[in-house]
């Protein structure tokens, strides 16, 4: 059976931009491949975390996976510090990685951009996003668009791995949604929406309120025009939010602009406030459920065990290629 890797940075909370770009495949995943669905803690402290927000943060972002639609027992739901291999892979190739490689990568750009210090760990972890895939031999990545220069960097990785140690390595594949892979912020639509904006208004939270929801959508940003079109390039802001209605009615693009045709943006937004509410109610009631029950502990305990049994054969293959003395 192929094997699928993602996961999600606990750096705030679950936004739309996640559910859309990512979760919502996860779902659809999970039927057909041997799924590893991650909260990545690692990641998230690649910049500076409060530590008990980061312990709320992952645990909602656990619930919010299985409230999403995951079924723990076709997919595992884990921590990414659990599998210690992760860490471990992750030095290593680390150790494989040029430091213009890492130079490239346009999230360094923009996380680091304006920033008197930064941290080395932000720097260095496209590498540990490489482990995170290869350590499982996985076929298939689902990313949003974001992630593809990542990616790409894996890809070489394990290339420059298996060339110089020995065949070894899967070369991943990116699954990249065709719609919805760059959900953009509600505030500024050249930006994509982002969990750790400082602006609360700038995404929708996956745990927002519907009160809040509805806001949030009457004040997304538009263009001063009136048509209901889907044109990325000249109106980015309304083509943005029907990337948004298409996905979560699950209805194409045209058809959306077909329901909209001759209508004003303020009916098209009253609308979209509550195909979007229509999602996120029910995954919000399964999440109230999850976290009531403190189940997610049991599903994290056990998504870890299956997943470190995977991690370390080829942990300990790997530094047996390398020269390493193995246990
Ligand atoms: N706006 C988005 N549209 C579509 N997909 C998105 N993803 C994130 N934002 C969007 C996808 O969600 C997965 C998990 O991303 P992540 O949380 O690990 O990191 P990120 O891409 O850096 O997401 P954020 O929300 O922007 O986090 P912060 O603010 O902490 O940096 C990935 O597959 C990503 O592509």
């Amino acid at each position: 059976m192929k094997k699928v890797l993602s996961g999600i940075q606990p750096s705030g909370k679950l936004t739309l931009g996640n559910y859309i770009g990512a979760l919502k495949n996860f779902v659809k995943l999970q039927h057909e491949y041997l799924c590893n669905f991650m909260v990545v803690d690692l990641h998230a402290i690649t910049v500076p975390q409060d530590p008990a927000a980061l312990r709320e943060q992952s645990e909602e972002a656990a619930a919010l996976f299985v409230a999403a639609g995951i079924d723990p027992s076709k997919a595992n739901v884990y921590m990414q510090s659990h599998v210690r291999q992760h860490a471990q892979l992750g030095w290593i190739l680390t150790t494989l990685t040029n430091m213009g490689e890492l130079e490239r990568m346009t999230q360094f750009k923009d996380k680091s951009e304006g920033k008197e210090s930064i941290g080395a760990g932000l720097f260095v972890y496209p590498s540990l996003m490489a482990a995170d895939i290869l350590v499982y031999n996985a076929d298939l990545v689902p990313v949003g668009e974001d992630q593809k220069q990542h990616l790409e960097l894996t890809r070489d990785l394990a290339h420059r791995f298996n060339h110089r140690y020995g065949e070894y390595f899967t070369i991943p594949e990116p699954y990249i949604p065709e719609v919805g892979a760059r959900i953009m912020s509600l505030d500024d639509a050249s930006k994509k929406m982002s969990k750790s904006n400082p602006n609360p208004g700038s995404y929708i939270s996956l745990l927002d309120p519907p009160a809040d929801i509805r806001k949030k959508i009457s004040r997304a940003t538009t263009d001063s025009g009136s048509e209901v079109r889907f044109d990325p390039a000249n109106k980015p802001e309304i083509s943005n939010l029907i990337t948004i209605y298409s996905q979560c009615a699950e209805i194409s693009v045209a058809e959306v602009e077909r329901l909209y045709e001759g209508k004003m943006y303020g009916a098209f937004k009253k609308d979209l406030a509550e195909v979007v509410v229509g999602v996120i109610e029910p995954l919000q009631q399964r999440y109230r459920e999850i976290r009531e029950s403190g189940e997610i502990f049991d599903i994290l305990a056990q998504g870890a065990e299956r997943a470190s049994e995977m991690a370390e054969q080829t942990l300990v293959d790997v530094q047996r290629m390398l020269g390493f003395i193995t246990k």
